[in-house]
């Protein structure tokens, strides 16, 4: 067991991959610009402006940062108003059981997203006002694999790198952990990644930790 956990959100807690990705299509097919689901996992973890760098290899075009911010912004608008479908019934119930379970325990629970929608997010799904803290893509300079989001979390929750779990489905979140001193749990293809201290098949089997 470990004092505090830090949850990513998207893909952990809940499941917004889907959003992102008819989101950030809509985008690309307005830009005629080639975009697919295997495209999109590369997208995992990384922050919006990375991931419209990553969109944009696929085009023949140069783009001005001003018209790089206003392709991020537009994605945005069309990602938020598909958050707004998500309501509690989108927390899955192994996930509310284990945050149910670690809190029992008496464990700190926080979120380390690079996510700037995390707050919304949150609401949506019931959970605002949940965690002991959240440390969101708002409150970062650098996103993940860099650490920063989780160090502020520890920090936010009063606790050593070293006593906290990351708990993440991207490898770029797992390589975070690691470059932070923080030990890490994965699912899917978080699993991949070398560092990874304990692989999970879902969500519950942190209670097992
Ligand atoms: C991460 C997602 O949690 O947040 C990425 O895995 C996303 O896919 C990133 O790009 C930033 O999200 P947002 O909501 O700030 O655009
Ligand atoms: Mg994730």
């Amino acid at each position: 067991m470990y004092a505090g956990y830090i949850f990513d959100l998207d893909g952990v807690i809940c499941f917004t991959d889907q959003y992102h990705y008819q989101a950030w299509k809509k985008l690309a097919d307005r830009l005629d610009i080639y975009f697919d689901e295997e495209i999109n996992n590369r997208l995992r973890g990384v922050s919006r402006m990375d991931s419209l760098e990553i969109i944009l290899e696929r085009s023949c075009k140069v783009y001005t940062v001003e018209e790089k911010l206003a392709f991020a912004e537009e994605k945005n608008k069309i990602y938020k108003k598909l958050l707004r479908k998500m309501t509690p019934e989108d927390l899955p119930a192994d996930v509310k059981t284990t945050l149910m379970e670690l809190r029992k325990k008496g464990c700190k629970l926080a979120i380390g997203s690079s996510s700037k929608n995390t707050k919304m997010i949150l609401e949506r799904i019931g959970l605002n006002n949940f965690f002991d803290a959240v440390s969101d893509g708002t409150n970062i300079v650098n996103s993940k694999p860099d650490p920063e989001v989780f160090l502020k979390a520890a920090e936010l929750i009063g606790e050593n790198p070293k006593d906290c779990l990351i708990i993440e489905d991207a490898k770029a979140g797992i390589e975070g952990a690691f470059r932070g001193g923080f030990d890490s749990a994965g699912l899917g293809e978080a699993n991949e990644h070398p560092r990874v201290n304990y692989k999970m098949k879902k969500i519950t089997d942190l209670l097992s930790i």
